[in-house]
């Protein structure tokens, strides 16, 4: 195992030619075309420096070593305008060459096809998925991806186990602090949440968008399986009032959210009593977008301030909301009217929970007149067609649910399945979307 990195191995001194010229030279001899192939031109390096000799002048590095390797323009050029050409050392370091760079330098050469340096961020932690190949060299590959990005703290490698309860990855440090509790952004809200011990997948962002979109502010959404609240978090923050609940008790920990009501229970159980626990315990009514920091601090100012016409100034349905009007007040919220449910490998097998769910008094007079819930169910299918996967997902989905009949029937919206992403060469992952039937949500079920 190769496991230091020597930085002073990337030290170079290059002896190259420079013109002395005054400063007042410099801006026009940057731009000449006589010089726009002999002006030294790194990445990370100045083309002009302070003359060592003499602070009054300036030595504009060129990219050659010997007088004779200039252009003739060049050379022509520099006689107008009566630049003095000397010897200059151009000191390199370890910070001046790439993180790729470093490695092509280190690795053997039968690893050098390949690139480890690839990884995502989360927070301040990066994570890379390194080949086998790779594992002799992963502490310094680490050391030179934390030295070379600034916002990166820890660097872990992925092992290859996946916890098969919570879908988290197992992982070691290779460089950094421990510090695996991350805070990430994604949505406009904040995630603060242990990387080691619960799932979190940046690439479903845009999965997590195109369902929140689809919510109505005065919804309420029940998350099956919400993990640290990607889908649960920003419908909050949109304003519906969210059941977020999750298995795994580090995911359950982190589920904060004004309107998040969290819960750490089997996504079954979650599934029978989430209905009538929130006609039990009802959310407040929704009462228009939260004002901006910046709108409140307007509305404090006019308060706080000389008296304005009224007339004169806006008063937005985003200034307004926090204070509720007394005259008006919209019920409190009660009815589901979104399921989510991402755990791709098993969700479909947990949809027979509900068989049944409204079948008390209670739920019934709620629900019987009303649009029944929308179900979003994530999964994954080894159907690569799209006709033959909508065919296996929703035949699937209706025997789990013991539908005698195609999903999407009369009165329903019709079934929509979305891809969601390509997992594997053979393997897709979908999410269907479907309204509950009443058959199988009233279905009279023995308990
Ligand atoms: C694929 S992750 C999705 C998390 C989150 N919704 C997202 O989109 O990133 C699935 C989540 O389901 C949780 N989980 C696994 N089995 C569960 C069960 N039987 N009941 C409830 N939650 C479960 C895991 O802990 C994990 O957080």
């Amino acid at each position: 195992m190769k496991e230091t990195l020597d930085r002073s191995a990337f030290r170079r001194s290059i002896p190259i030619l420079a013109a002395r010229v005054l400063p007042a030279q410099t801006g026009l001899m940057l731009k000449a075309e006589a010089m726009k192939r002999s002006i030294m031109n790194l990445p990370k390096v100045r083309s002009v420096v302070s003359d060592p000799a003499d602070s009054n002048d300036r030595l504009v590095l060129l990219r050659v070593q010997h007088e004779a390797d200039l252009s003739p323009e060049a050379r022509t050029y520099l006689e107008h305008q009566n630049a003095v050409l000397t010897t200059y050392t151009l000191e390199l370091d370890y910070d001046y060459w790439t993180a790729d760079e470093i490695l092509q330098a280190i690795l053997p050469e039968n690893l050098l096809e390949g690139s480890p340096t690839g990884f995502a961020i989360t927070g301040h932690l990066a994570h890379l998925n390194l080949n086998d190949e790779y594992l002799p060299y992963k502490y310094i590959i680490g050391q030179v991806v934390l030295d070379k990005n600034k916002r990166i703290r820890t660097v872990v490698n992925k092992l290859n186990s996946i916890d098969t309860q919570f879908r988290f990855f197992k992982m070691e440090l290779i460089a950094g602090e421990p510090n695996f509790i991350v805070e990430h952004h994604e949505s406009d809200c904040r995630f603060t949440f242990d990387f080691s011990k619960v799932y979190w997948n940046s690439r479903l962002h845009t999965e997590h968008e195109r369902l929140v979109q689809q919510f109505d502010p005065t919804d309420v959404v029940a998350d099956v399986f919400a993990g640290v609240g990607p889908f649960a978090v920003p419908a909050a923050k949109k304003g519906c009032a969210v059941l977020a609940n999750d298995l795994n008790p580090e995911s359950y920990k982190w589920l904060v959210g004004d309107l998040v009501r969290a819960s750490c229970e089997d996504g079954r159980e979650f599934i029978r009593k989430v209905a009538l626990g929130a006609l039990d315990n009802p959310f407040p009514p929704y009462t228009g977008p939260k004002a901006t920091r910046s709108q409140l601090k307007e509305k404090r100012r006019q308060q706080q301030g000389p008296p304005i016409a009224s007339s004169t100034f806006e008063v937005t349905a985003a200034a307004t909301s926090t204070t509720p009007s007394n005259t008006l007040q919209p019920p409190s919220r009660s009815r589901i009217s979104h399921f989510v449910m991402n755990l791709p490998d098993s969700a479909i097998t947990f949809l027979d929970a509900f068989r049944g769910i409204f079948n008390g008094e209670r739920e019934k007079q709620l629900y019987l007149d009303a649009p029944m819930p929308m179900v979003h169910c994530h999964c994954f299918t080894r159907e690569l067609e799209p006709e033959l996967a909508k065919k296996d997902i929703t035949e699937r989905v209706q025997d789990r649910m013991g539908l005698g009949r195609a999903l999407g029937g009369v009165e329903e919206d019709a079934v929509s399945l979305h891809l969601v992403r390509s997992v594997a060469p053979n393997k897709d992952m979908y999410c269907i979307s479907f309204r509950l039937p009443r058959e199988v949500a009233f279905e009279a079920v023995e308990a």
